[in-house]
């Protein structure tokens, strides 16, 4: 009678209600598979009434008779103790546990007796408890256990005259829920089945074709399959009947936030975004509590933050019905910002730069030797690009007190020229619905002349223009980043003055909102408050003096999300973590403790190596030109190829064995970008050839997957992403 395959040699089972039915296909099964099985019976009626012997003997007969291994037990599932004693004293364990037994009474709901309601809970719900428990211990301790239970579709979406019955039923999956939570440690798992399947108890509701055609065995195979211990599958429930198995999971409505800040909660708001709480539209399918509970604090935080920050003057609410698609990736606004040396050093001197501190003169000095621009700049000519872009948007509805910035990021691929002309282009990246507001997210791009230098992105928090059906999360999106959990490596604190958002506002920030105290308490603040970008730009200089030296070259990138308003007048604290190129920080207000800037890092780029390295053999390679001639063609079409490909590539090109020059194309970034040596932040592949090799790929002499397999070739990090290089590399065929 062996069944090869899925094996059970050596595990005992004990399946309750094993007499007939479903239980007793299951006491076959796995019998038939090498499984020693317990066959518990207490042999009543279809309704719990009477009891026998004979249902258990039958099947453990029938087992035997094939050669298998059976002991019956007689006890009720309300003896949870005693069922698994059986299992122990014949076979010495229990590994698996089969809770099947049951009964029906049905009734209307007001006809259920008190009687009827509390032995379906004790048979079905509280004796699958008992079992279970009873059998708990053994499986912990030899880190292995196998637990099923039986639900049904009455319990899952309600059946007209099973009330008692349902309740139980689901009652089932709860219980097993947290089963399946607690056990997952000792390798106990447990799942549910909802089965179909004709029997005594369906006999009564099915007509008898389908109770022959709902063959038990259909479901049997199911219960095998979970229990075995190949099986990873633990806490979920499944619908099973006629040979066909579904899985089930929750789905959940985004929902809508029905409340403000200091305001009360009324049942007229719950019936006005009625519909929205009940569009699944983008519905999330949440599995486990705190997937759950986290949009609840989601929720908390946007409500707390609506009124609590804002750096701008131009501030607008994005209308209820946004047709997003004709929004997203649209071109706000070209917008040219000449400067001369004048407004670097006056933003210097904004965010708080002195020249009491030496360090500072080479930013505040136009004389000065190494006089140059600090990085944090990169937000100004770009901020005015988009600002002129926002208002024009279709489907915005300009509302002075809506806008919050929320979160800022600025990569740089230069350093910033001292005085010039540069030209931004803004686009709107994404928009986000968070229920209580939407998220625009704007790329804006900033040249001199055909050359990137910068890229930021601005995340700007409408609120109450959430709820118009709109995704939750962008992959376009920078993130911020967590500080790691110990002491900050550094801590630099700056007094502002109290006309420091005066000071600040004349490199173009020109919202009211931080000098007007009518203004101000417009938007709910005691008095004006500090800009937003502003803070970013102390914090983003003392990262650049602690971990760069002051040197402009190695600022790469700086992502915040602003959590606080900041008066001016209030002392800054600026904590730093190094971890690696990567330098976490978040500014705390020191009078108050809170956090204004949260989740913020800037990446730098390592300080050059000098006499330790071999100088690169740069010359003669033959990759250069071809390099070179990739750099053109991504400032021609970099944007396209950007959204195509979305991606870093690092070329370590070897001559002689040595690597002889680096390279980076970066397609993720902004429009693109292609520069010499190692990728400022990650590359997600990187590709180490000689230059010979290069060259042979590229002229199609031979395939990069040849030229991977054969050794020529070596990829680091993701290799699916090789696939795109055709795009790039393909027309230099003819080179
Ligand atoms: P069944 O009546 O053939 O099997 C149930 C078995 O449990 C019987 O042999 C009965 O003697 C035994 N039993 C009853 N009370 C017991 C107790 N206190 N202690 C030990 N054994 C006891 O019915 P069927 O259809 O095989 O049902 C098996 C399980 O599947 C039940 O839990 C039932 O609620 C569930 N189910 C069945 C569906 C179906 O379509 N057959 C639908 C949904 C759920």
């Amino acid at each position: 009678m062996a069944a090869a395959g899925l094996r059970f040699d050596g595990r005992v089972v004990l399946v309750t209600g094993a007499g007939g039915g479903l239980g007793r296909a299951y006491a076959l099964a796995f019998a038939e598979r090498g499984a020693s099985v317990v066959v518990n019976d207490l042999g009543g009626d279809f309704k719990g009434y009477g009891k026998s012997s004979s249902a258990a003997d039958k099947v453990v007969d029938e087992i035997r008779a094939k050669g298998g291994k059976a002991v019956p037990n007689y006890d009720s599932v309300e003896d949870g103790e005693k069922l698994v004693k059986t299992a122990l004293e014949a076979f010495g364990r229990i590994d698996i546990v089969i809770n099947n037994a049951g009964i029906l009474r049905d009734r209307s709901f007001v006809r259920i007796s008190d009687e009827d309601w509390d032995i379906i809970h004790r048979i079905h719900l509280r004796g699958s408890f008992l079992v279970t428990r009873a059998a708990w211990n053994h499986m912990k301790n030899q880190k292995f256990g196998r637990i099923i239970m039986t639900s049904s579709a009455a319990g899952i979406y309600g059946n007209f005259g099973q009330a008692n019955y349902s309740a139980a039923k689901l009652g089932l999956l709860g219980l097993a829920n947290t089963i399946a939570i607690e056990g997952r440690k000792y390798n106990i798992h447990c799942n549910t089945i909802a089965p179909t399947a004709g029997s005594r108890l369906t006999q009564t509701v099915m007509p008898q074709d389908l109770v022959d055609a709902f063959k038990p065995e259909y479901v049997a195979p199911l219960v095998v399959w979970l229990c075995h211990e190949s099986c990873a599958e633990n806490g979920s429930l499944f619908e099973v009947g006629a040979g066909w198995i579904g899985k089930l999971r929750w789905e959940r409505s985004l929902g809508a936030i029905v409340r403000g800040k200091n305001q009360p909660m009324t049942p007229e708001a719950v019936r006005d975004k009625w519909e929205k709480v009940c569009d699944f539209d983008n519905a999330s399918k949440p599995r486990t509590i705190q997937e759950s509970i986290s949009v609840l604090s989601d929720a908390l935080s946007q409500i707390e933050s609506q009124g609590n920050v804002s750096m701008n003057a131009t501030r607008s609410v994005v209308s209820s019905s946004v047709d997003t698609t004709g929004i997203v990736g649209r071109e706000l606004a070209t917008n040219v910002y000449t400067y001369t040396h004048l407004e670097p050093i006056l933003y210097a001197l904004g965010v708080g730069m002195s020249t009491k501190d030496p360090d500072h003169l080479k930013f505040l000095f136009e004389g000065n030797e190494e006089f140059c621009c600090l990085p944090s700049f990169g937000v100004i000519p770009a901020q005015t690009s988009m600002f002129d872009g926002v208002p024009s948007l279709p489907g915005l509805n300009i509302d002075l007190a809506k806008m919050l910035h929320g979160e800022q990021y600025l990569e740089l691929y230069k350093p910033l020229p001292t005085s010039g002309q540069l030209t931004s282009v803004s686009t709107v990246a994404d928009i986000l619905d968070k229920g209580s507001g939407a998220v625009l997210l704007i790329d804006v791009n900033t040249y001199c002349g055909k050359e990137l230098v910068c890229y930021n992105q601005f995340s700007l928090f409408f609120v109450g223009a959430g709820g118009f059906g709109g995704k939750r999360t962008s992959e376009k999106a920078k993130l911020t980043a967590n500080p790691p959990k110990r002491p900050p490596d550094a801590v630099i604190s700056d007094v502002t003055t109290p006309d420091q958002a005066a000071l600040y506002r004349l490199s173009g920030d020109w919202n009211p909102l931080h000098l007007d105290p009518s203004f101000a308490a417009l938007g709910g603040f005691k008095k004006p408050i500090l800009h937003g970008l502003c803070t970013f730009g102390f914090a983003a200089r003392n990262v650049l003096k602690q971990f760069a030296d002051n040197d402009v070259n190695r600022f790469k990138a700086i992502k915040v999300r602003f959590a606080k308003p900041v008066y001016p007048g209030q002392t800054l604290q600026t904590e730093m973590w190094k971890e690696g190129n990567r330098i976490h920080f978040q500014t705390k207000i020191k009078e108050t403790g809170e956090v204004a800037i949260a989740g913020g890092y800037v990446d730098i780029v390592p300080a050059l190596a000098k006499p330790a390295q071999e100088p690169l053999m740069t010359e003669g390679l033959q990759s250069n030109l071809v390099f070179e001639e990739i750099g053109r063609r991504v400032k021609e079409m970099g944007n396209e190829l950007v959204k195509k490909v979305n991606a870093i590539f690092q070329w370590d090109i070897t001559k002689d064995g040595k690597t002889a020059m680096q390279w980076t194309i970066d397609l993720k970034n902004g429009s693109g970008a292609v520069y010499q040596g190692p990728a400022r932040s990650s590359a997600d592949t990187t590709f180490t050839l000689s230059d010979e090799d290069f060259m042979d790929v590229v002229q199609q002499k031979i395939n990069p997957q040849k030229a991977f397999f054969s050794g020529k070739l070596k990829v680091k990090g993701n290799i699916m992403l090789s696939q795109k290089l055709e795009m790039i590399l393909k027309d230099y065929a003819k080179l």
